[in-house]
């Protein structure tokens, strides 16, 4: 192993791991603190944030208020929403936005100049803010990493992976990196911000990039920092079925806009199922489609309704990812299928992104803020990655006495190999699919524990890729195995109703299991 120390970063800068919105946003407003911006691939690249279509969900319309955008919010969170940071995070998103407009990035308006406003399913405003048609996410990637590249108190590190903390004292003192010529390097700093995004790729079906294997959750589990809500993963109802990976999705804006839900005989099977019929809430979408996927039968998406001249430029993303496919939206039935999207759970933190241990933070789809409850209202995502990425910045600029973390090189927490397994991807990819995925009970999670405890046993004990996805997958299905209810996205076959006993989140930390309530940290120790 060859460990290098870069020592200007050592006592005042801090590390920021992935640059999706979080990471590049929490880079920015560092400044002027030197910042080390730590990333899997290219700079923006290899992150969800890229390839986000239907926008930001922000109350600005003339009919729309903050409150009415936390009352959506928390009606889908089922109880989970912890009702301090959705008013934090409703309330600053106006401000929060305009500062995006103010580094350059182009949202679409109308004739009059107002912003052309979208709807997603669950919203009771047209609030979504998009770019570019679809291309939101392209369009806000594009404009914060020219704003990272301009920042002199920004150093990039492309094509290099975060493979585990390193713990000093109780403290987080910085992060080793595996580079991508197979060395090793360990940057020390008294603030280490994980920004790695979700988990999806480890999932069979599943529209994240190949990226989003949960590292930065494995590795703050493996320091002992606490983790939350790991068993809400949010199914997406509409992936274009196709042979592409990961699977091209087809935005929510298109139910928004009229677009229909219909079986292999043409019927609109929402009406039987939920009052909002097609924009319903996710989970109730999601199990609806993969409910008749169970019995062989086909769903469509049929944009015909809404196709008109400017459909190719509203959503030019769904028009390539269907000619690719050989679809045309204006007169086919666009097949498709659930695919995990997006993951509620992560590192438990508090409104700043602080851990609970000293000197991580977390933020964006990798963090547990507890926005978002049970199930994610569409388009707030990228909004919490924005406000929380700012306020981590802020609460890191708070605190930053640097205190004095010496020369010595530091050791990783695990044993460094990095070796590969082939397969193992496939495998876990499977199992989370079938047994921890739309629906679950009992039996398949003890199932899926057992084998993905085989697959870890295989692997013995130096750090690799396959090591985090293993983790992160036994986490999901521990949690999930623990909530016995079902409850937003997580739905148990063997448990179907939601049970008042359940309104907390499950945290673990190492060995420990325990439960919060929303609004609180203490943890309860469960027996
Ligand atoms: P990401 O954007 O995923 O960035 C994570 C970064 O970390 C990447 O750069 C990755 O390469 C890097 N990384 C990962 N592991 C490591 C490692 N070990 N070392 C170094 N770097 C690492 N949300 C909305 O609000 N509105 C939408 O319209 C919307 N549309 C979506 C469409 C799609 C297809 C998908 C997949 C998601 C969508 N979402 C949307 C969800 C939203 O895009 C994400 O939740 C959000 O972008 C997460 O931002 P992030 O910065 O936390 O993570
Ligand atoms: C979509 O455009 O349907 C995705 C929006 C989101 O996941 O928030």
């Amino acid at each position: 192993m060859k460990n290098e120390i870069i020592d200007e970063f050592k006592e005042t800068g801090a590390v920021v791991v992935g640059s999706g919105v979080a990471g590049m946003v929490t880079a920015l407003k560092l400044s002027p603190i030197p910042v080390l911006l730590v990333t899997k691939s290219g700079i923006g690249e290899g992150s969800s944030s890229y390839l986000a279509q239907g926008g930001v969900a922000v109350a600005v319309g003339a009919d729309d208020s903050p409150e009415l955008h936390s009352v959506d919010t928390e009606s889908v969170g089922k109880g989970l929403s912890d009702d301090r940071i959705v008013r934090i995070i409703t309330e600053s998103a106006p401000e929060e936005v305009k500062w995006l407009a103010d580094i350059g990035v182009r949202f679409d308006r109308d004739e009059s100049g107002h912003y052309s406003l979208g709807k997603e399913g669950a919203h009771s405003r047209r609030r979504i803010l998009h770019a570019h048609g679809d291309r939101t996410g392209c369009e806000l990637v594009r404009a914060l990493r020219s704003a990272v590249r301009k920042s002199p108190h920004i150093k990039i590190i492309e094509n290099n992976s975060a493979a585990d903390l390193v713990k000093t004292d109780g403290r987080i003192t910085g992060v080793i990196l595996r580079k991508g010529d197979g060395g090793w390097l360990s940057l020390k700093s008294d603030n280490t911000v994980l920004a790695t995004g979700g988990i999806g790729s480890i999932y069979r079906q599943s529209t994240n990039p190949v990226e989003s294997t949960g590292d930065g959750l494995a590795m703050a589990f493996r320091a002992g920092v606490r983790l939350a809500d790991m068993e809400f993963v949010q199914f997406h109802p509409t992936a274009l079925l196709s042979d592409q990976k990961p699977l091209p999705l087809l935005t929510e804006a298109l139910r928004g806009e009229g677009a229909l839900l219909v079986d292999d005989k043409g019927r609109r099977f929402m009406k039987d199922i939920h009052a909002l019929l097609e924009l319903a809430p996710r989970d109730v979408v999601a199990r609806a489609i993969w409910d008749r996927g169970q019995d062989n039968s086909q769903v469509f998406l049929d944009c015909t309704p809404i196709w008109n001249a400017e459909f190719p430029s509203r959503f030019p993303t769904v028009m390539s990812n269907c000619s690719v496919a050989g679809l045309d939206p204006s007169r086919d039935l666009l097949p498709v299928v659930p695919a995990a999207h997006y993951h509620i759970g992560g590192i438990f933190t508090d409104s700043d992104g602080r851990s609970s241990v000293p000197g991580l933070w977390a933020c964006g789809e990798a963090a547990a803020t507890l926005i978002h409850g049970a199930n994610r209202l569409a388009s707030n995502s990228l909004l919490e990655a924005l406000i929380v990425g700012g306020r981590v910045a802020g609460s890191i600029k708070d605190t930053c006495e640097g205190t004095s973390l010496g020369t010595e090189p530091q050791e990783s927490l695990t044993a460094l190999t990095g070796e590969v397994f082939p397969g193992i991807r496939e495998k876990v990819a499977g199992i989370m699919w079938e047994k921890v995925g739309v629906l679950r009970s009992e039996e398949s999670l003890r199932t899926a524990l057992a084998e993905l405890d085989e697959l870890n046993e295989a692997l013995g004990e130096g750090l690799s890729e396959e090591m985090n996805i293993i983790t992160v997958g036994r986490l999901i299905a521990r949690s999930a195995l623990i909530r016995r209810e079902s409850r937003g996205v997580h739905y148990r076959t063997d448990y179907t109703e939601s049970d008042p006993m359940w309104d907390k989140h499950i945290c673990l930390e190492g060995d420990v299991t325990g439960t919060v309530r929303s609004g609180s940290d203490s943890m309860e120790v469960m027996k």
